[in-house]
């Protein structure tokens, strides 16, 4: 049976290193899944149209034109099959308040299985975010990391009531990574 799995988390937590661990680890078990980064079908189409030059711009654009990128690359997203991963936002933090990452349109088009948020303590993610210069981080207390995870939260529980699809929370703490990945192999078997 092909498996559909949205993975999601705040930038910075470190979703993408765990959903690489974990695909490692079930390479020799035979199951495979083909990663998707949502934010990266989205920055192709922006880059080549001239819009952005780095993906961190994305999040500062005009709604409308995010929302535009957004359905497309949804569209795309739909149309691939087998067993799925998509690495994406629950919901990004823009100029004007969260915008939903995962809207009807987009879900629709995705159909998961599984949504797995995965989390770490805020004062950890805000660590990650200052240590890592190869990205543009939006610079805010851990406050407001706190309640960004929070609302994230809200929205897998609203998106599995209306989907069915079951919700999984995986921690991603500091010198714990292979906890992480553990919990996400697992997830994904
Ligand atoms: P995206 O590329 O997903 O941006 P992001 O959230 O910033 O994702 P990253 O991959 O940078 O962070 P990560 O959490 O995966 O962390 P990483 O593994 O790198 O999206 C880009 C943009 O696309 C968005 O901003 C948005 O504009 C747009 N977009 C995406 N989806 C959208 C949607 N559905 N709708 C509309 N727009 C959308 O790790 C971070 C650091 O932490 C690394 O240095 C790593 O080494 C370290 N680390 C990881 N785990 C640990 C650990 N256990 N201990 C210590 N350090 C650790």
């Amino acid at each position: 049976m092909e498996r559909r799995v949205i993975i999601t988390g705040v930038p910075g937590v470190g979703k993408t290193t765990v959903i690489e661990g974990a695909l490692k680890r079930l390479e020799p078990e035979g199951i495979r899944y083909n990663p998707i980064n949502f934010g990266t079908f989205m920055f192709d189409m922006a880059s080549k149209e001239g819009i952005v030059s780095d993906r961190d711009q994305m999040r500062r654009l005009d709604r409308p034109v995010q929302k535009e990128l957004q359905k497309r690359a949804a569209e795309l997203i739909s149309r691939i099959g087998g067993n799925v991963i998509v690495d994406t936002h629950c919901s990004i933090k823009t100029p004007n308040g969260y915008l939903p990452g995962l809207p009807d349109w987009v879900i629709d088009g995705i159909r998961p299985d599984t949504l797995i948020l995965v989390e770490t303590d805020e004062d950890q993610i805000l660590g990650r975010r200052l240590k890592d210069l190869t990205r543009i981080r939006d610079m805010e207390g851990s406050g407001a990391i706190a309640e960004h995870q929070q609302f994230n939260r809200s929205i897998s529980a609203a998106i599995a009531t209306r989907t069915g699809c079951t919700v999984k929370f995986v921690r991603n703490q500091n010198h714990l990574l292979e906890q992480a990945i553990e919990e996400m192999t697992s997830a994904l078997r």
